[in-house]
């Protein structure tokens, strides 16, 4: 069987120090194993973000380990963590944090920047990945231009230009109409179809039911771990995700 892509055991992220110091993470064993798509829920405050943040390196645990793909990555300097970051995963934030003065090409193609891709390459991945994602027809478009929902595809063309194997996404319908996040759903099922492994953060006791399999969380700790058997799906009509190009030449 392969490795699993996500490995925690006694994962650990203490804020803070002394008597005010709060252990966001108390301790957290998952694993999560390529091709799913995990939910994870608890209540405000049970470390969700906070998880999802150490998963996709944007913080360090205070102990324990943190596996991807095999690899052991917080032992990791900063220059080789954002090396990974760039190379493995996708982040979706809630709020979309899209540059507002830049076109959604601009925008979706900012992770090859930092790969080290020329201009022009850059831009037509880009637009690839915005056409796939049922953007082809407002690439010259600012993200005040759009709706939440078109942000939030935006957000998620930029996560997958690189065509990284792990999504990661924190509350990404949290600031969407139902209608609307329930698209979404349906753009990660695709997403989820051609391989890549999803794991999101959601309050919603409707999302969860489109997902292969829910953690929860409380007070830092995983409560419970229950596989769903029938997952919902998700319709994302003008979504043609034939259309993203292969890995390595999106
Ligand atoms: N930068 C920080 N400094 C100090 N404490 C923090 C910091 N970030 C989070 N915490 C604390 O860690 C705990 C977990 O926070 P976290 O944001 O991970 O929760 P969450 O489950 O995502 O909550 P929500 O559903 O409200 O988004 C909380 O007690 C929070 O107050
Ligand atoms: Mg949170």
């Amino acid at each position: 069987m392969d490795a699993p892509v996500i490995r925690t055991k006694s994962l650990r992220k203490v804020y803070g120090e002394g008597p005010a110091s709060v252990a966001a993470l108390d301790g957290v064993d998952i694993e999560v194993m390529a091709g799913e798509f995990v939910s994870i829920m608890g209540a405000s405050g049970s470390g969700k973000t906070t998880l999802l943040h150490v998963l996709g390196c944007l913080h360090r645990p205070t102990s324990g380990v943190y596996e991807l793909e095999g690899v052991d990555v917080s032992s990791l300097d900063d220059e080789s963590m954002s090396a990974v970051r760039n190379r493995k995963l996708g982040f979706v934030f809630q709020s979309y944090n899209l540059l507002p003065q830049a076109d959604i090409v601009d925008n979706a193609a900012l992770p090859l920047v930092y790969a080290g891709v020329p201009p022009a390459e850059r831009r037509r991945r880009a637009a690839a990945v915005l056409a796939a994602l049922g953007l082809g027809d407002r690439l010259r478009h600012k993200p005040g231009e759009l709706s939440g929902g078109q942000c939030q595809r935006v957000a998620i063309a930029r996560a997958m230009v690189t065509r990284p194997s792990l999504l990661l996404a924190d509350e990404p319908t949290g600031n969407l109409d139902s209608r609307t996040g329930v698209e979404i759903m349906g753009i990660f099922q695709k997403l989820n179809g051609i391989g890549a492994t999803i794991v999101q953060v959601t309050h919603d006791p409707e999302k969860i039911r489109y997902s292969t399999r829910i953690i929860r969380l409380r007070d830092g700790r995983v409560e419970s771990v229950e596989t769903v058997r029938e997952p919902l799906k998700a319709a994302a009509p003008d979504v043609d995700i034939e259309m993203l190009p292969p890995p390595g030449r999106a």
